[in-house]
């Protein structure tokens, strides 16, 4: 990427060196097949940055370049100015990355505990005092750490995801969708959960689906399609600018709209169902709808 246009495709972005920088990657998996046309991003320190776009943009492919699970072919990658294009994953979390993939992404044989083990088998001695404050952002694993990651809901297995990526102490989190498959509220939570977790000072790059709520909580955002950056800038901004509206939130929108009107009405005959049958308080404790919005109080004391 030239100079002139780096500052227009990373609107907004702080100044400075950045953490992570992916620049102009080309890659794929099969020869001869590019997936990644040349995808440019850039994380600065602290910074939550988003990746939106279609089905089949590209998205995941991207967060697995960045992992070292997809071949890089060309373009550079860097991390706090060192080359780290097609480094292998280990090494990667050794310097401070962590990765949530989209599915399959806990050892359902294994409990929660032992999979929280797995986080720290570079570094075992870590593994007590990263527990503890691991444990402090997802209070609702604590009393089910003996239980098989298994026997969880998609939800909790996401929390599990999330809390063994956290365990090696990463200064860069990428989760892709972490918000799929959950019920509204759990979505919500998921989205306020990551929000606290780049609070708590790491940086993050997460890919969403539900693009509308990415763009809310996000500091930044690329678009991407066919494997190439589309749109990029503030969240916010995004989410009013007619040409993103028109050709990657109109009709998500609208059907993210209907499946959540689907699923409130679905949870709200559950709930009545329970009601009526169980009078006993559930497992989790209450739930609540959760505005993801600036202005919303924390799910939790932090
Ligand atoms: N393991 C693979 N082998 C070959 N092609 C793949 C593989 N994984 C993904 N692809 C192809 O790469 C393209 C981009 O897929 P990718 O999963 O990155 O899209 P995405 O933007 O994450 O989509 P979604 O929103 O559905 O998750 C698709 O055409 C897909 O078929
Ligand atoms: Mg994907």
């Amino acid at each position: 990427m030239t100079e002139t246009t780096a500052p227009a495709l990373h609107r907004g972005a702080p100044a400075g060196e950045p953490l992570l920088h992916a620049d102009d990657l080309v890659a794929g998996y099969l020869p001869g097949v590019n997936i990644l046309n040349g995808c440019s991003l850039v994380l600065h320190p602290g910074e939550l940055v988003g990746i939106i776009g279609p089905n089949g943009a590209g998205k995941s492919t991207l967060l697995k370049a960045l992992f070292g699970l997809v071949n890089i072919r060309e373009g550079h990658l860097t991390l706090a100015g060192q080359e780290i294009t097609n480094m292998r994953a280990d090494a990667l979390v050794h310097k401070g990355v962590g990765f949530v993939p989209q599915t399959n992404n806990v050892f359902p044989s294994l409990t929660i505990e032992e999979n929280l083990q797995m986080g720290v088998y570079q570094t075992p001695a870590k593994f007590s005092e990263r527990l503890e404050v691991v444990l402090h952002l997802f209070p609702e694993l604590v009393k089910r750490r003996k239980q098989r990651a298994g026997a969880l809901s998609g939800g909790e297995r996401q929390m599990v995801a999330m809390a063994r990526a956290l365990m090696p102490e990463p200064s860069v989190l990428l989760l892709d969708e972490p918000s799929a498959g959950l019920s509204p509220v759990r979505q919500d939570e998921a989205f306020l959960r990551t929000r606290r977790i780049n609070k708590a000072g790491v940086s993050v790059i997460i890919v969403e689906q539900n693009a509308r709520r990415a763009l809310q909580i996000c500091d930044r955002a690329y678009v991407l399609d066919q494997g190439r950056n589309a749109y990029s800038g503030p969240g916010r901004e995004l989410m009013t600018d007619p040409k993103v509206i028109e050709l990657y939130l109109g009709t998500l929108a609208t059907d993210v709209d209907a499946a959540r009107a689907d699923a409130e009405a679905g949870a709200a005959a559950d709930a009545a169902a329970q009601a009526d049958t169980s009078p006993a308080a559930p497992v989790d404790g209450p739930e609540g709808t959760t505005p993801v919005d600036d202005e919303a109080p924390p799910a939790s004391k932090d």
